[in-house]
């Protein structure tokens, strides 16, 4: 294998179904390619509804037992599993870039964030906490316990193959679930390389099932079976909406990530220096494919062509090429398609008016999967960069007049992720961030993701919040029991 692997055994390519590593039933595969060279790396089971419904059962008969794992057997398993994919880092981060093209000093902060979930929740295993409450007689006691929701299906988007699915697995098994994921097609040897090393420090057969293939009869299976009782997902808004259509059937609980289309807000007091900062790490971070990624810049009119002018020199610096070579900073979009439509928000801006005003010949010669880092002036809301997710490496910057404006423009989205600003004025701090529409705000800092805190939107950006104390909450049920008879 050409990704030279110290532990070759980490590459699987097979599915995982109680505890097994199995063909699809038919043979069939689905090949992986490194989206820098086009070259197929791998070909992994082709699965579909049959693999899914054997490892819904799987998973339900092994959460019979590992609910009964104390919390701290959980957590000590966790640690384990934490400390492995800390020991194969470099490994890991191989076989990400090698799938989803983000510079490998990038793979390697992903899967430090991502073994960072499970760090987190192999501690909170043991804070699961219940309650008693005032009963309404003196013969009557109020306790409330906490339990494992049971089998949670997962589904995993491309764009970071390990951290998407450490921060659904850590929360579910913490809580004493079992899940069945599904990995985006595009990117799943990340997943079966997790896997491998949570069958390894021990994790139970069947308490972890990773299957990929046909997305349509995966999904149908996961959202229409009764053993199933919840779905996760991180992907876009439009695939959410469909999978809280299809969970309605059995009336399943959900946890959605879905799309944003974050403001970057820059006022005429911020310290242009240190939003320039921001704005690089929030906009580029994976190329522009994040779901918390700037993808509006809102500048004050006042210092709108000194920060454009700071901004195209700290693009200028962007290095844009395969992952594994030395110092790139941006690697290639997931597929030719990905590009295509990131093109198209280009050409929709500029033919409403914009200017581009990067370098975009460092792309000539590169496969069509690699597009320039590239700032859009005078944009207006009339352009698609203002109302839809770009997930690329293209930065619009609009102009606003004063406060109130600013607030208008960033919450005229039917979406609320992330969203950041910048300002030193502590009034407005406290008058911007409670007045913006989003679930996660960022002041005066552009990079907000870690697993302390919780992750999550409002609006159409979805439901739930991952990592952090309130992460554990979405996997676990309240149970009120009401004991009588206490004075008899
Ligand atoms: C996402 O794009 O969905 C997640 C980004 C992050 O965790 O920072």
């Amino acid at each position: 294998m050409f990704l030279d692997l110290n532990d070759p055994g980490l590459l699987r390519q097979q599915a995982l179904i109680n505890g097994a590593w199995l063909d699809a039933d038919n043979q069939q595969t689905l090949d992986v390619i490194n989206p820098s060279s086009g070259q197929v790396i791998a070909a992994v089971a082709r699965c579909g509804t049959l693999e899914t419904r054997k490892a819904i059962a799987a998973a339900e008969a092994a959460q019979l037992t590992w609910k009964q794992y104390s919390a701290r057997q959980r957590g000590d398993l966790l640690r384990s599993w934490f400390e492995s994919m800390l020991e194969h880092i470099d490994d890991l981060a191989k076989i990400l870039t090698a799938e989803q093209g983000k510079p490998l000093a990038e793979a390697k902060g992903e899967i430090a964030y991502g073994a960072g979930y499970i760090e987190w929740f192999a501690e909170e295993a043991k804070r699961i906490y219940g309650d008693t409450i005032a009963a309404p007689d003196s013969d009557k006691r109020i306790v409330c316990i906490k339990q494992p929701v049971g089998v949670v299906a997962c589904i995993t988007p491309w764009n970071f193959p390990n951290a998407m699915l450490t921060r659904k697995l850590a929360p579910a098994l913490a809580a004493g679930c079992s899940v069945v994921c599904k990995p985006a097609n595009a990117t799943p040897l990340s997943a079966y390389a997790i896997a491998e090393l949570a069958c390894r420090v021990g994790i139970p057969d069947g308490v972890i099932n990773i299957l990929t293939g046909v997305t349509s009869e995966i999904g149908a299976e996961m959202t229409s079976n009764p053993k199933v009782r919840k779905l996760s997902f991180t992907g876009s808004t439009e695939v959410g909406k469909q999978l809280i259509e299809q969970c309605a059937g059995t009336v399943k609980r959900t946890s959605m990530e879905l799309g944003g289309n974050a403001p970057f807000i820059v006022f005429d007091d911020a310290d242009l220096a240190e939003a320039v900062k921001g704005a690089i790490v929030s906009k580029f971070r994976n190329a522009g494919q994040t779901c918390v990624c700037t993808n509006r810049l809102l500048v004050q009119e006042t210092v709108y062509d000194e920060f454009v002018q700071l901004f195209q020199k700290a693009v200028a610096e962007l290095t844009i090429g395969d992952g594994f070579d030395e110092g790139i900073s941006i690697g290639p979009l997931i597929d030719a398609g990905a590009a295509a439509d990131v093109r198209g928000f280009i050409d929709d801006a500029i033919a409403k008016g914009a200017t581009s005003i990067s370098d975009q010949t460092i792309t000539e010669g590169m496969p069509e999967t690699f597009v320039a880092p590239v700032i859009l002036t005078g944009a207006t809301p009339d352009m698609r960069v203002f109302s839809d997710e770009i997930f690329g490496p293209v930065a619009p910057v609009f102009s606003f007049k004063d406060e109130s404006e600013a607030i208008a423009l960033a919450n005229d989205t039917t979406v609320g992720l992330a969203c950041y600003f910048y300002t030193r004025d502590i009034g407005r701090i406290w008058r911007v961030a409670e007045a913006l529409e989003y679930g996660i705000v960022g002041i005066n800092e552009g990079l907000i993701s870690n697993p302390m805190a919780p992750f999550g939107g409002v609006k159409e950006s979805g439901q739930g919040r991952e990592g952090s104390k309130y992460g554990m909450d979405d996997y676990l049920e309240i149970k009120y029991m009401c004991m009588g008879g206490i004075n008899s």
